[in-house]
């Protein structure tokens, strides 16, 4: 399997694609309006596969100069723990300190909540360098935020 990782134009029907594609009830519904909202707009990394198919997506939005966030990144369930979301940090990453940017932080579900699916998710996030910073209380409607963050 052949994947291509690029920064590409925003385009929010293609990251509608790829979060529909996620098992359900992994995105709550007001994230999902939120979520096309941001791809509307948002610095987009695709991971394109041989056939042209979008089988990754990532939202970056750009704080400061020295800080941006990873708002979005979601993967087809048919190309998991295939290393793509490995590859669209790493792309990010490369674009972010070239720019001089020292930090990325994301915000996943805290680890308070017991959903064993966002266990992953921290622990994708573990994987990648990111350090757990705080698990912040009333950011998101019913569910604990854990902040991380990776220095570069
Ligand atoms: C989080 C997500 C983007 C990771 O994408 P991915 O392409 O499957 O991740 P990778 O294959 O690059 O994984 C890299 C490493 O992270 C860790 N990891 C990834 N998924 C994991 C899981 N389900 N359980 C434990 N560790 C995991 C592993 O160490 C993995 O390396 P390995 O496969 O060699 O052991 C994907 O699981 C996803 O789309 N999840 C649903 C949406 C979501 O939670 N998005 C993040 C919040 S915005």
């Amino acid at each position: 399997m052949h994947i291509t990782v690029r920064r590409t134009e925003p385009d929010a029907a293609v990251a509608a694609s790829v979060l529909a594609d996620l098992p359900e009830g992994y995105v709550l519904p007001h994230a999902v309006a939120d979520y096309q909202a941001a791809a509307t707009h948002m610095v987009t990394y695709h991971a394109v596969a041989e056939d042209a198919e979008v089988v990754g997506v990532l939202l970056l939005e750009p704080h400061f100069r020295e800080s941006v966030e990873v708002y979005l990144m979601a993967v087809r369930s048919a190309y998991l723990r295939q290393g793509i979301g490995r590859r669209l940090l790493a792309a990010v990453e490369g674009d972010a300190r070239a720019f001089g940017t020292r930090l990325i932080q994301a915000k996943t579900l805290g680890p308070s909540h017991p959903d064993p699916r966002y266990a992953a998710t921290r622990a994708f996030y573990d994987e990648m360098g990111f350090l757990p910073v705080e698990e912040i209380h009333g950011l998101w409607p019913d569910k604990p935020a854990l902040l991380m963050v990776r220095v570069l």
